[in-house]
């Protein structure tokens, strides 16, 4: 597939990295660049050699939200009845493969969300977090009243949501928002670290643990620890485990297999 509004590459050979490529409006997230970032993801998805991908957009701007020109115009009927806005927003949910995403600049409004729908944030400290929709006379569409206090508790959601005002970096790694801060110039290097050392892991593995930590973001408690359990046990009957843990006791670099 021809892609315009993204730019699609792969970093190894092993890490899938999507670029958000609307660079005069910010990377506003529209449903062509919504139906092309859904359509790389799923084929790096299904790509044997890919293990990890990587979502990123500009420095300025990693996105700043749903295009407001495209929604304006927008009434009930359109969005509800049409579903105009949000039809293709879940399809990064069904990616079993990890997905980082790599921050810098501004993350607005469905930017933020798209952002929080990855499995976790590497920010450059130039990055800004933010629902705004309040000022528009909306609120946040793509989960970002439910995933925002997940992430950063009640009082700090209701801060963002009802304030509309933007985080930066330093407090969005203090909150818990994102997983690490690094230098703007940096950035890439140590998203492309972690994609690589996921790489390195059995996939299997991989895919449990991350099935696993959503049951317990999207789930409750006891439901999630019994699914961990599951998983736990599940992943002894691997060849990957034998090897991982023949590996670690005769002291050797483990040769995963994805079996
Ligand atoms: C469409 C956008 C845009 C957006 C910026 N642009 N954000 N176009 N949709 N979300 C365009 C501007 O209109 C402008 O176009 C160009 O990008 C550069 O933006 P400026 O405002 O000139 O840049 P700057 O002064 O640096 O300010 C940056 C900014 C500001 C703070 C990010 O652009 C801003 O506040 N943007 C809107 C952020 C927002 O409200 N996001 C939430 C949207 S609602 P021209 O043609 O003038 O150069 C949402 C709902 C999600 O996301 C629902 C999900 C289903």
């Amino acid at each position: 597939m021809a892609y315009e509004m993204i730019e699609v590459r792969t970093e190894a050979g092993k890490v899938g990295v999507i670029t958000l490529n609307r660079p005069k409006q910010l990377n506003a997230l529209n449903n062509q660049l919504m139906d092309e970032l859904g359509a790389a993801l799923k084929s790096f998805d299904a790509d044997d050699a890919i293990g990890c991908m990587v979502i990123t957009g500009s420095e300025k701007a990693f996105a700043a939200g749903a295009d407001i020109a495209a929604m304006a115009k927008y009434g009930f009927a359109d969005v509800y009845g049409g579903d105009y806005i949000t039809r293709n927003w879940e399809t990064i949910r069904s990616i079993r493969k990890p997905v980082i995403a790599a921050v810098s600049g501004f993350a607005l409004g469905g930017g933020c969300e798209l952002a929080m729908m990855c499995d976790f944030i590497i920010a450059a400290d130039n990055a800004k977090f933010g629902q705004p929709e309040i000022k528009l006379g909306i609120i946040p569409g793509a989960g970002g009243t439910q995933r925002l206090p997940r992430a950063l508790g009640k009082a700090k959601a209701m801060d963002m949501v009802l304030t509309g005002r933007m985080m930066d970096a330093a407090e969005a790694e203090r909150s818990g928002l994102v997983s690490r801060v690094v230098a703007l110039d940096k950035l890439m290097e140590e998203v492309l670290g972690a994609a690589l050392q996921i790489c390195e892991y059995s996939r299997l593995a991989v895919y449990a643990a991350k099935e696993s930590v959503n049951r317990s973001y999207e789930g409750g408690l006891a439901d999630g620890v019994m699914f961990e359990r599951r998983m736990f046990h599940a992943l002894f009957a691997t060849e990957d485990q034998k090897e991982g843990m023949d590996a670690f006791v005769n002291k050797r670099k483990a040769q995963f297999r994805n079996r």
